[in-house]
């Protein structure tokens, strides 16, 4: 009997021009981060997310950290965040020197809890001085009120949309609504340039004052600096990768679409496995594509289960204020995060993935009955 094959979570869909850029980049002798495709690629991130300037960077955690300086965020300061989110979210917080402040999300998007940032926000004793709002999964969060309330409160927005490249909040590309936006282009991303990271804003002195931070802030001569700085930048092969990878970005998004509508109607009708929750100001990039579990016991058998006929998938975030690292970190929940923390299991979602090996998975889903002690 033949070995089935396995399915992979998310992977690199490099069907592209990756090679023959690659490629020209050893030709030229242009490996580093001086090179053509890295300005190249910060073009066309500004463009597909009608921003006036980007900033290439090694990878989405710099981006998150230059974005805090560039919005002043400090020693003594907190950065208002969701409680689900990936660590990296946090850490840049923490790399800036201030302190994250964790808030809720909601059930239905899955993403911060307007009414919840908005009340604490209205409370100086805070001492919020940004806030990060995550598109989780692709999903955009409740942009044009998030954006008045930060600006009625005087806070700075970043946007992590990190896995979000393509989403749209009410027709208008995520990235323009906060001061700054960050994107990711890690490998498990719907782009990916092997590791890099991209900010985007409309403050012109921002992005050279983050681009110089992300090169060590030399001034014009080689090894003057004028300020403690960062080696940050992008090199040329990954941009390579990266620019080769936006010229198939609507095929990717397309292919990423169709695979979720696929699973949901799959689901459609289920009770214990509930489809990601999406709300209709978001079109989403569906970078991963998540079901709710019924409980912990029920995520991790899910996980087993397909891992049994070759498929992978995973538990997702974990609610970050329960974990150690952010244990002592201030925190205002309603029990969203905490209540679908080990809950989430995500998918194969590869852009790359065929029909015939989603029809594998959709199978196994429908021959999934629940964890053996809800059997
Ligand atoms: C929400 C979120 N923020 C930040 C990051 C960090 O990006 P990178 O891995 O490029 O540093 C990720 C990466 O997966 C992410 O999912």
């Amino acid at each position: 009997m033949s070995a089935v094959a396995h399915i992979p979570l998310a992977v690199p869909d490099l069907r592209g021009n990756e090679a023959a850029y690659l490629a020209r980049c050893v030709a030229d002798n242009w490996v580093s981060s001086a090179g053509p495709f890295v300005s190249d690629m910060e073009r066309r991130v500004a463009e597909i997310t009608g921003t006036a300037h980007a900033v290439a960077t090694v990878n989405g955690t710099a981006g998150l950290h230059l974005a805090l300086l560039a919005a002043g965020v400090g020693p003594g300061d907190r950065v208002l965040l969701p409680d689900w989110t990936f660590a990296a979210s946090a850490n840049a917080v923490f790399h800036a020197g201030a302190e994250p402040y964790f808030a809720d999300i909601t059930d239905d998007s899955w993403t911060l809890d307007t009414a919840a940032v908005r009340q604490i926000l209205q409370q100086p004793k805070h001492r919020i001085r940004a806030v990060i709002a995550v598109h989780a999964l692709g999903h955009p969060a409740e942009m044009t009120p998030l954006a008045a309330i930060c600006r009625d409160a005087g806070v700075a927005l970043i946007e992590d949309a990190a896995g979000a490249l393509g989403a749209c909040y009410q027709g208008r590309p995520v990235g323009g609504f906060g001061d700054f936006a960050v994107f990711s282009f890690n490998g498990n991303k719907t782009v990916t340039a092997g590791g890099g990271g991209m900010i985007v804003t409309d403050d012109g002195a921002a992005a050279e004052h983050m681009r110089r931070l992300s090169a060590q802030a030399r001034e014009t001569s080689a090894y003057r600096h004028d300020e403690v700085a960062f080696n940050y930048r992008m090199t040329n092969l990954n941009a390579a990768v990266g620019l080769a990878q936006l010229e198939r970005l609507d095929d990717m998004l397309a292919a990423k679409r169709s695979l979720a509508t696929a699973y949901d109607q799959a689901l459609a009708g289920r009770s214990d496995l509930k489809p990601m929750p999406r709300r209709d100001w978001a079109l989403s990039s569906n970078w991963l594509y998540a079901v709710l579990c019924p409980s912990a016991d029920a995520a991790d058998s899910l996980v087993a289960d397909l891992a049994a006929q070759a498929i992978d998938s995973s538990i997702f975030w974990l609610s970050l204020s329960a974990q150690t690292p952010y244990a002592d970190c201030p925190r205002q929940l309603t029990g969203v995060s905490r209540a679908i923390s080990g809950r989430v299991v995500v998918l194969p979602s590869s852009s790359s993935l065929s029909s015939e090996d989603q029809a594998r998975v959709i199978a196994a889903l429908g021959e999934w009955r629940g964890s053996a002690a809800e059997k």
